[in-house]
C-alpha cells in the first residue's frame, strides 16, 4: 500500500506542485471541515453493552436504533446501569479507533461523549451516572482518545445530547408529551447543573476540540428547550474554545449566528448544491450503537457514492461505527472502512478540499463531478460509477477545453485522448476501468472553467433525454411527479403551454424525436415540436394501463411514439420547444423526448 502511494505521489507531482485550494467560500474557521469532507462518528456508550437485545427481547420500534434501547424497551435506570458490567476494560483501546479512522482516510473523529441515555462515557464530575464510575474503572476513554488523536494528527469532536437526557430527573424524554411535561424550572435545573458543567468539562480537559455536535432535530420552539439556554451554550463554547465548530442540530437554522455547519437528517444525502457548509451523518448498517441483530450493511460502493455525491454538492459525510462494549469494531465496518481508505489513498485528491460544479446535480448517468482550484488552474474530477460500454465518457456542461485528461489507476496516471465541442467533452476510455468501485478521471484546465449549465447532458447511449427536469425554460411551473417504484418520473402538462430545451448538436445530420408519454384521456392529444424553424406535429393517442403484477396491480402505461425527424444542418446550440394544448381535463404526462442521431 505504502509503495503504491509513493508511485502515485511521484506521478502526480506535476499536479500537486500547484498548491491545491478549495473552491468553497466557507468562513476561515470552518475551512478545515469543508476541506476534510470525511470523518468518523463513534457511537459508544452504555447501550453498546446491550447490543440491541434486552433480556431476550429485541429492540422495540421500527427505527431500530440500538442506542435507544433504554427508552424503546422501557428499561428502568437501575436495570440499565447493570450493562456497565459488560465492559471489558482490558480490551478497550481507543487508539485502535483512531488508527482505523486514519486508514479509512477520515480527517476527524466525533464520539458520543453523552448520548440520550444521559450516561457520560468519561469520568464526569457533574454526574456520577457515568460509564467510568458505573463500571468501576479508573479509565477516562476521552483522555485516551484525545491523546491518540493528537499523536496521529486527527481532529477530535464530541457528540453531546443536550435536549434528551433519560437519566436526569429533570431531563427530557419524548414520553413527557403524554405523561405531562416537567416544568421550565426543572428543565433549567438540568441545563444549569448538568449540560453546561459537562460541556465545560469537555471543553477544558481534553485539549483542542474541533466541534461539539448537538442532536436536536426539532425546532426548539416546539419543545422544552429555550432559546436563551441554547444561546448560553454557544456563548460557553465561544468563550472556552473559539475555534470549536457547532452544528445546526443544536436547534437553530444553519443561518443562525454561531452555527457553523448544517447537519442533514440521519443518512439523508444532499440533493442540491448548497453554498453553506453541511454534512450528512450516516451509518454503515442502520443503528448507530452496535446492534447484533442487524445484517443489512451498505456496500463499499454505496458508501463511496454517498461521500462523492455529497462532495459534488459541497457537503461531506461523517460515517459511523458502533464498537462493541469491549471496544472492538464489527468486521463488516472494518472491511468497508479499509476499502474506502484504500480508494481514498489513490483518489483522495478528488475528495479532500473539493466541492462541486453548479450543474444539474444528477445530470450524468455515469456518475458525479467534483472539483477544486489549484493555483490558477482548475481540476475537475469525473467520478465514474458506470464505465461506459462504448468506451466514451460523455461530459456535458463545461465549455472550456481541458489541457489534459488522465485516468487515475493503481499504477499511476494514464493520459487519455479527448475532444471538445461546445459543452461536450468526449473522453476515450481504455477497456479496463481505473478502479473496482469508482474510477476517477482528472481533467486539468489552465484557468477556471466556463460552464453551460442549461445544456441537456448526453446520456451514456449518446442521445439526449429531454425531461421536465432538464428543460431550460417552461411557460408554467409544471408539476414533476417523482419515480414511485413503477411509474417513471414525469412532468404533468395540464394547461396550454410549452417547455424549451437548450441542446447542442456536435454531429450535424438527422435526429429522430421520440416521445415517451401517458395520455390519461379518451381523446387524442396533439403536440408540436419546434427546432431550427422546423415544426413536427405528433398525435398522441390515449394510453391505457399496464399490469405490474398479475391480478391486482396496474399502473399507467407510458408509450413511445416517434414524432418525426429534425435536420440539424450544422454543429451548434439549438432550442427545441414542445408545445401542448390539452382540452379540459386532459393532460400529457411527459416522461421524456428521446433525441438521437438517425
Ligand atoms: C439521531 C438519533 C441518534 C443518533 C443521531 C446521529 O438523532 O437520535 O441516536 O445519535 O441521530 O445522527
Amino acid at each position: 500500500m505504502m509503495k503504491r502511494f509513493l508511485v502515485i505521489a511521484i506521478l502526480c507531482f506535476s499536479v500537486c506542485v500547484v498548491r491545491a485550494q478549495s473552491v468553497s467560500n466557507a468562513p476561515e474557521k470552518v475551512k478545515w471541515f469543508t476541506d476534510a469532507r470525511f470523518g468518523m462518528f463513534i457511537h459508544w456508550g452504555l447501550y453498546s453493552g446491550a447490543e440491541g437485545i434486552w433480556e431476550g427481547e429485541r429492540l422495540r420500534n421500527g427505527n431500530n436504533y440500538a442506542e435507544w434501547i433504554r427508552y424503546r424497551n422501557r428499561i428502568s435506570q437501575d436495570d440499565y446501569i447493570k450493562l456497565a458490567k459488560r465492559f471489558d476494560w482490558n480490551r478497550i483501546d481507543p487508539e485502535q479507533w483512531v488508527l482505523l479512522a486514519k486508514r479509512a482516510g477520515m480527517k476527524y473523529i466525533l464520539i458520543t461523549a453523552k448520548h440520550h441515555d444521559g450516561i457520560a462515557i468519561w469520568n464526569s464530575r457533574a454526574s456520577s451516572n457515568n460509564l467510568t464510575a458505573l463500571s468501576g474503572s479508573d479509565r477516562d476513554v476521552l483522555k485516551e482518545l484525545a491523546a491518540a488523536c493528537k499523536k496521529h494528527g486527527m481532529k477530535l469532536g464530541f457528540y453531546y445530547s443536550h435536549w434528551l437526557d433519560w437519566e436526569h430527573p429533570d431531563g427530557w424524554d419524548h414520553n413527557q408529551e403524554i405523561t405531562g411535561r416537567i416544568s421550565d424550572e426543572q428543565y433549567d435545573r438540568y441545563w444549569q447543573t448538568k449540560v453546561l458543567p459537562q460541556l465545560r468539562e469537555l471543553l477544558t480537559n481534553y485539549g483542542d476540540i474541533a466541534m461539539i455536535w448537538f442532536d436536536m432535530w426539532v425546532d426548539y420552539k416546539t419543545t422544552v428547550v429555550k432559546k436563551a439556554q441554547l444561546d448560553q451554550v454557544i456563548k460557553l463554547i465561544h468563550t472556552l474554545q473559539p475555534a470549536c465548530l457547532i452544528n445546526s442540530r443544536l436547534g437553530f437554522p444553519s443561518t443562525y449566528p454561531g452555527i457553523d455547519f448544517e447537519t442533514l437528517g440521519d443518512n439523508q444525502l444532499g440533493a442540491v448544491y448548497t453554498d453553506h457548509p453541511w454534512e450528512t451523518s450516516g451509518t454503515i448498517a442502520n443503528s448507530w450503537g452496535y446492534n447484533a441483530l442487524e445484517n443489512e450493511y451498505k456496500s463499499t460502493s454505496q458508501l463511496l457514492q454517498s461521500l462523492i455525491g455529497n462532495v459534488s454538492l459541497n457537503g461531506g459525510v461523517t460515517l459511523n461505527i458502533g464498537p462493541r462494549a469491549d471496544g472492538s469494531v464489527p468486521y463488516e465496518d472494518v472491511i468497508r472502512l479499509n476499502e474506502i481508505g484504500s480508494w481514498l489513498s489513490k483518489n483522495g485528491e478528488s475528495i479532500y478540499g473539493c466541492t462541486g460544479l453548479k450543474l444539474r446535480p444528477d445530470q450524468h448517468d455515469w456518475g458525479r463531478i467534483t472539483t477544486k482550484k489549484a493555483g490558477d488552474k482548475q481540476l475537475v474530477y469525473l467520478q465514474v460509477y458506470n464505465w461506459p460500454l462504448d468506451k466514451i465518457l460523455r461530459l456535458t456542461g463545461i465549455v472550456s477545453k481541458p489541457e489534459k485528461a488522465e485516468l487515475i489507476t493503481d499504477n499511476g496516471r494514464t493520459r487519455l485522448n479527448y475532444t471538445q465541442a461546445g459543452p461536450y467533452t468526449h473522453i476515450e476510455l481504455p477497456n479496463v476501468s481505473g478502479d473496482h468501485f469508482v474510477s476517477v478521471i482528472a481533467l486539468t484546465y489552465s484557468k477556471p472553467v466556463e460552464l453551460n449549465e442549461k445544456a441537456v447532458a448526453e446520456s451514456t447511449f449518446g442521445g439526449l433525454a429531454l425531461t421536465g427536469s432538464n428543460s431550460a425554460a417552461q411557460s408554467h411551473a409544471y408539476k414533476i411527479i417523482q419515480f414511485d417504484g413503477v411509474r417513471p418520473k414525469h412532468t404533468v402538462l395540464d394547461t396550454a403551454g410549452n417547455l424549451t430545451w437548450r441542446i447542442y448538436v456536435s454531429n450535424p445530420g438527422n435526429y429522430n424525436a421520440n416521445v415517451s408519454y401517458h395520455n390519461n384521456s379518451k381523446n387524442d392529444l396533439s403536440i408540436q415540436l419546434n427546432a431550427d424553424n422546423q415544426n413536427l406535429t405528433g398525435v398522441l393517442k390515449p394510453t391505457g394501463r399496464v399490469v405490474v403484477e398479475p391480478h391486482d396491480s396496474y399502473t399507467e402505461e407510458f408509450v413511445d411514439n416517434k414524432i418525426g425527424t429534425f435536420k440539424f444542418p450544422k454543429a451548434g446550440y439549438y432550442d427545441l420547444t414542445l408545445t401542448v394544448n390539452p382540452s379540459l381535463g386532459q393532460s400529457l404526462s411527459l416522461n421524456r423526448i428521446w433525441l438521437s442521431k438517425e
